[in-house]
């Protein structure tokens, strides 16, 4: 079962001021427009991504808007080991002592194939993007989250993760399979801690794994990462308090 916020949710302006957030993927598409809305809602960000060049140029708009300075953290989630993500924690450990927010949003589309002819090598690197480094890195960055007095994780899911659709591949699987780890890791949590679990399926959204998923469609006429903000406000901040384990759609 899916949701929606309410309709005439407006999030404040200092929604976020004080809190700590890590954005995956946020040098590009859905995640850097995450990271800057964020920040312009007052939160300190940590920029998480494989290509610099794209991280500091989010660094920079996030800087000339005026928003809290944020950090780039550089990692390719293809190929970090379990002691890259120990590291991980020790930084953010020493640098802010907490973490109060947390999105998982980097992915890897693959490839759209027939099952049978999925190429085991694409298989195993969409499985590690999208699957295995939500769990290493929820896991090591656990005891950051328990020290929040507030903290979300958001997992990004897909509407092809609700109901399995012919050539997704890897893709399907690995979103299906991280809306059960969102699941588990909120029943884990709801006793004793602060901390909530939810899923965001953006629905079509102007970016370039949109255009690469379908080449034939005309990029103005999908939905800019801008629009769905609300949804990603609404659940990264206070306003929703309480909730979790809960699967949302952002349009
Ligand atoms: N756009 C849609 O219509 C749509 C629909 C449903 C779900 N989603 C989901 O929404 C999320 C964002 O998608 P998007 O459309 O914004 O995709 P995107 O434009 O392709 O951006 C994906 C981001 O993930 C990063 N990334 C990929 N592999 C990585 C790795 N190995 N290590 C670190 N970072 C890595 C990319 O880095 P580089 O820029 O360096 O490549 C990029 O910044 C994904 O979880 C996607 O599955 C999107």
């Amino acid at each position: 079962m899916s949701e929606k916020i309410p309709a005439d949710y407006t999030p404040s302006a200092d929604l976020l001021a004080g809190r700590v957030i890590l954005v995956t993927g946020a040098g590009d598409g859905i995640g850097a427009v995450a990271a800057r809305t964020f920040a312009a809602h007052g939160a300190t960000l940590v920029l998480l991504g494989r290509t610099i060049g794209k991280l500091e140029r989010v660094y920079d708009a996030i800087e000339a808007d005026g928003s809290p300075q944020p950090a780039i953290y550089p990692m390719n989630l293809e190929g970090a080991s379990p002691k890259d993500y120990e590291d991980l924690a020790l930084t953010l450990e020493k640098e802010f002592g907490r973490l109060d927010g947390l999105l998982h949003n980097a992915a890897l589309l693959g490839t759209l194939t027939p099952l049978h002819q999925y190429d085991l090598e694409q298989w195993a690197k969409v499985m590690q993007v999208n699957l295995n480094a939500p769990f290493l890195m929820t896991s090591a960055l656990l005891d950051l989250l328990k020290a929040s007095d507030d903290a979300s994780v958001l997992f990004t899911s897909s509407s092809v993760a609700r109901q399995g659709r012919a050539y997704w591949g890897a893709y399907g699987i690995s979103k299906a399979a991280s809306d059960n780890m969102m699941e588990i890791l909120a029943d884990e949590v709801e006793t004793n801690t602060h901390i909530r679990a939810n899923a965001i399926n953006p629905g079509a959204v102007r970016t370039t794994m949109r255009a690469r998923a379908y080449p034939g469609e005309e990029p103005t006429k999908v939905t800019p990462p801008e629009a769905i903000m609300p949804t990603y406000l609404y659940l990264m901040g206070p306003d929703s308090r309480g909730i979790t384990r809960r699967h949302f759609d952002a349009q």
